[in-house]
């Protein structure tokens, strides 16, 4: 198994310092530089109409040497790095560039080929995206990664996430288990034996994959058989959301809270699996399914932060049947998705875990024209709050207009059988 400790250990929080990413963004133009060895590829970005909008400055480097020099011209906010270089490979590149400029954001594109790269690159890209890629789907990557970013590194966030120490990365034994996210190398062993160390969650796993929706008959006794049933994704984010749980050590008032909202996004992740009926992407509903267990993390951060305060809060939204994460926003200048978002990219989590969880509120900042994994995401949460609720806050409202592009019906929350 890969061992990305090295390169993940200083994606702590003061890696999402407001430094210059944030001011130079704030001027509403994004500076992009593109390193890669294939010239014709370099060309159609180069001619890309998209690329020659207002708010964009791009410029392509064919090498590495180029691209240090391009970068000591003028400052980039963005850097796009090819796996094929004449002179360097992408991963020297990738750690120089991180040095130059540490707020960048910075993807890899690779091909089949080039596939090994994917497992050194821990720590050091935002983003990995396969070749070929047009510079449309290049362009809508970097739009992603650049809205969630610019929403989750605000400093309410951020001393939020900050302040609540027991979560910092360091804090064995969460390191173990996030390391395993995004390593290709990662066996369904590896993980069985680093959850098996977890008895909390051991038992929480357990009784899910035991309960009827997954067709199981109740005689599922071993955490390797439940990876077999439930998937290696979806039980890395169940036991994560149990360790969570437990570093926060909340008070114990607020347990119950704590175990709702645990409790909803484990029937989140069960709607998200019934979408299927309506979405014929395998792979997407199943990517939905591991995600949605972690979309309301940011609340139980908020929980340990602001303790009683936040409680009261969620009362009002009832009260005032106002969606929670809008309540949020007016009274601490930021939203649970952003605290779980940020809390996730300094874990260094996949980036689509990130934008997911950062936009499951607001899915048509970073939606695309199909479905896709935060749309999804939002659609399966109000699904769960339609048909389960949680009675102590209250959910959130559909974005009916996202839903008709789709083509979902506006009642498709109540046509599951
Ligand atoms: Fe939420
Ligand atoms: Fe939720």
């Amino acid at each position: 198994m890969n061992n990305g400790s090295e390169a993940r250990s200083d994606l702590d929080a003061s890696d999402f310092g407001l430094g210059g990413f944030m001011s130079s963004v704030g001027k509403k133009v994004v500076s992009v530089l593109v390193v890669d060895g294939d010239h014709r590829f370099l060309d159609s970005i180069r001619s890309a109409p998209v690329f020659h909008q207002p708010g964009w400055v791009v410029r392509i480097a064919p090498s590495a040497d180029a691209a240090e020099s391009a970068v000591k011209e003028a400052r980039a906010d963005v850097f796009v790095v090819g796996g094929s270089l004449p002179d360097s490979d992408a991963v020297s590149l990738l750690k120089k560039l991180k040095e130059l400029s540490p707020n960048s954001l910075r993807f890899l594109l690779y091909s089949d080929a080039e596939k090994d790269v994917l497992s050194k690159t821990q720590g050091l890209t935002h983003r990995k995206i396969q070749k070929p890629a047009t510079a449309g789907e290049l362009s809508l990557a970097i739009r992603q990664v650049l809205v969630t970013h610019l929403r989750i590194r605000r400093p309410e966030v951020a001393s939020i996430v900050r302040d609540t120490k027991q979560l910092h990365v360091n804090t064995q034994p969460m390191q173990e288990l996030l390391r395993t996210a995004e390593d290709p190398e990662c066996e369904l062993e590896d993980l069985a034996r680093i959850v098996s160390q977890h008895p909390t969650a051991v038992a929480t796993i357990l009784q899910v994959v035991n309960t009827a929706f997954y067709g199981t008959l109740g005689d599922v006794d071993t955490i390797e058989e439940a990876l077999q049933i439930l998937g290696m994704d979806f039980v890395r984010n169940l036991a994560i959301t149990e360790l969570a749980k437990k570093q926060l050590r909340l008070s114990p008032g607020l347990h119950e809270l704590a175990n709702a909202i645990l409790q909803h996004s484990i029937e989140t992740s069960q709607y998200g699996l019934r979408m299927k009926s309506m979405v014929k992407n395998v792979r997407l509903i199943q990517q939905l399914s591991s995600i949605a267990l972690l979309h309301d993390l940011g609340k139980l951060v908020l929980l340990a932060s602001k303790g009683n305060d936040y409680a009261d809060l969620m009362g009002q939204s009832v009260d005032s049947n106002t969606p929670c994460w809008m309540l949020e926003r007016e009274n601490y200048g930021c939203d649970h998705a952003a605290v779980g978002g940020f809390l996730f990219a300094m874990w260094g989590l996949p980036e689509v875990i990130v934008r997911s969880v950062t936009w499951h509120h607001q899915p048509e900042k970073v939606a695309e024209d199909g479905f896709c994994s935060t749309s999804l995401l939002h659609f399966a949460n109000y699904a769960a709050h339609c048909n389960s609720g949680v009675s102590c806050y209250c959910g959130d409202r559909l974005n009916e207009e996202l839903a008709e592009r789709l083509g979902l019906s506006p009642e498709f929350a109540y046509e599951f059988e």
